[in-house]
């Protein structure tokens, strides 16, 4: 069985390879990206309105004997994380977007609309072998759950006619454009962009 959990900042730091396993492992990217990210992802867990979840494979913990509270659920198989937090304007992310925006033509009172209060969606990511169940709904509705915000954004990278599972739950949850095609500074890849109001 899966549950979905909290996870506190200490959480966080206690359960991180196996948070980056399950990124690196959903991404499909090469063994090693962990250790450029594990600061990064620690340093998030400090910035105002973090939040983040978990799915966990509960079967272990309900097994134990050791009681399975809390404890016992922080310690079992993790086979999904999301994250995120509060924008702001000194985060990198931000300004990349807003330089995008400008880009497209955006005026100051549109991007002022869109950027002056919301929650980025950093990270979502579901293990490859727990896929196609619904875990990433239901771990996003969770993080969005009871937020002050008044908009969530993400990027994704572009993928020949949104054909993935990213695509077709963040479309099907009502995620529209905000930029298409954005190069971020440093990387070779395309993203889109996406956002919707929140509540969800
Ligand atoms: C994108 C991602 C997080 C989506 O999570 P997911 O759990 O696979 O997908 P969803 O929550 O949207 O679930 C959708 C699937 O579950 C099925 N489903 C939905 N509710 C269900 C339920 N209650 N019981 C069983 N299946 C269910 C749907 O039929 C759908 O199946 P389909 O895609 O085969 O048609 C995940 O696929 C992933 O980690 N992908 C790789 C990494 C990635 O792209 N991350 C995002 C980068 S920005």
């Amino acid at each position: 069985m899966t549950t979905l959990i909290d996870l506190s900042p200490s959480d966080m730091a206690h359960r991180l390879s196996d948070a980056l396993a399950v990124y690196v492992d959903a991404m499909r990217y090469p063994r090693g990206t962990e250790d450029q990210r594990a600061s990064m992802w620690l340093e998030h867990t400090r910035r105002r309105g973090w939040k983040a979840v978990a799915a966990i494979d509960d079967s272990a913990a309900l097994d134990g004997n050791d009681g399975a509270g809390t404890g016992a659920l922080t310690a079992a198989p993790m086979v999904g994380v999301a994250y995120g937090y509060c924008g702001a304007p000194d985060q990198w992310w931000q300004q990349q977007v807003v330089a995008g925006l400008r880009r497209n033509g955006a005026d100051q009172a549109d991007i002022a609309n869109l950027m002056t209060s919301y929650f980025e969606l950093t990270e979502l990511h579901i293990h490859p072998r727990a896929q196609g169940r619904g875990l990433g709904e239901a771990l996003i509705r969770r993080l969005l759950d009871n937020r002050g915000e008044q908009h969530v954004l993400l990027s994704t990278p572009e993928i020949n006619g949104e054909a993935n599972r990213a695509w077709r739950l963040y479309r099907r949850l009502g995620f529209t454009d905000v930029i298409r095609s954005y190069y971020f500074a440093g990387d070779p890849r395309a993203f889109a962009i996406l956002g919707r109001s929140l509540p969800l």
